[in-house]
């Protein structure tokens, strides 16, 4: 049962923002409780996701309580990990407190586990959900992108420029670690705009031994320095820069960018994502389709069953992967 039409009107809608703050959640609570005032509804605010939601965490969200919040990061509803909303008991409790709030259906947004999370509200409880991709991993199927990635590639673009600068000083090389827990879009993305010399993967093997020999025949050419982009997920940044320093004898330093990338005010492009996301995603709701999550594809908004995000995977475009590597020669 899922992305079903539901019967009942929806009045009462609570929205959480879980996992992971990405750029531009503020931008997708405002366009939520701004187009469900249009829509005749009102929205309950619910703290740090799923555990807000067991331990009731609930706060009225009049259009006053979004003014001036477009343009700052992270999420004015707060997010946490909650493990224990994976458990039978843990969602009892929290379908508990929805039913004691006269919850009618509730606006998930966040990444690939929250809406999971969402899509087990629907389908175990009948609870009416919606989900808003909201993760600076951009990993989630369905949608051409997700709230946040935009920011946090832009971020790490800035970063990796102003290493380059101290790379080409120094003739160093500098191994710049990216998030992305399983996935490579950031890293790819931000490898591809700051030509990196090479990007690393958990997509795609490599060996830090051709690498090296790659960068020892560059330095023999008269390049002296170089940029790696590695994502968190496909090795640690100083380990590679150790291994890369051994084989070449260069100079090697690792930056770690981590968190930088999660926070900061949302771009232009996340603003409007979220914005028109958010607005969607009422609209799905008060038009009765439930265990949906809203996307972007080809600039277009659509609506699909949340399911789509496992069933279908979002996989990097490994022909922009060759395109980095041929540029980089
Ligand atoms: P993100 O949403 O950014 O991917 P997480 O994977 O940490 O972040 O998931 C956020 C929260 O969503 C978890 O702490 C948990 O409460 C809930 N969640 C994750 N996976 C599931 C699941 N399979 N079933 C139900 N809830 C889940
Ligand atoms: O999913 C978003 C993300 O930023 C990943 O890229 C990263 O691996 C993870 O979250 C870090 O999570 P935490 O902030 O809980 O350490």
């Amino acid at each position: 049962m899922s992305a079903r039409k539901g019967k009942q009107p929806v009045k009462r809608i609570a929205l959480m923002t879980s996992g992971g703050d990405a750029p531009g959640m503020n931008a997708a609570i405002r366009a939520v409780v701004r187009r469900a005032i249009h829509h005749g509804s009102e929205v309950v605010g619910v703290r740090r996701g799923y555990l807000g939601l067991i331990e009731g965490e609930f706060e009225p969200l009049p259009a006053t309580a979004v003014s001036g919040i477009i343009n700052r990061g992270g999420t004015i509803l707060l997010t946490a990990r909650c493990p224990e909303f994976k458990t039978e008991e843990g969602q009892g409790d929290a379908v508990a407190q929805l039913r004691q709030h006269q919850i009618d259906g509730v606006i998930v947004v966040g990444g690939d586990g929250s809406l999971h999370g969402a899509h087990e509200l629907w389908q175990k409880w009948q609870v009416p959900t919606v989900g808003i991709p909201g993760s600076i991993d951009n990993d989630l199927a369905g949608t051409d992108f997700s709230i946040g990635f935009d920011t946090a590639v832009n971020t790490a673009l800035d970063a990796i420029d102003k290493i380059r600068d101290t790379a080409v000083s120094h003739d160093r090389i500098f191994v710049v670690e990216v998030m992305g827990r399983d996935v490579g879009f950031i890293a790819l993305e931000v490898g591809l705009a700051g030509g990196a010399e090479a990007i690393l993967v958990p997509e795609i093997p490599f060996e830090t031994t051709r690498i090296g020999s790659t960068i020892k025949r560059g330095r023999r050419r008269g390049k002296t320095s170089y940029i790696i982009v590695v994502a968190e997920g496909a090795a640690r940044g100083i380990a590679v820069a150790a291994d890369i320093e051994a084989i070449t004898g260069a100079e090697t330093r690792a930056t770690v960018l981590g968190h930088l990338q999660r926070g900061g005010a949302p771009t232009a492009a996340d603003r409007v994502l979220a914005t028109r996301l958010g607005a969607a995603a009422v609209d799905a709701m008060v038009e009765g389709r439930f265990g949906v999550m809203v996307g972007m594809q080809a600039n277009q908004v659509v609506v699909f069953p949340l399911e789509t995000i496992w069933t279908q995977r979002k996989t990097i475009d490994t022909s922009v992967y060759e395109l980095a590597h041929v540029l980089a020669a």
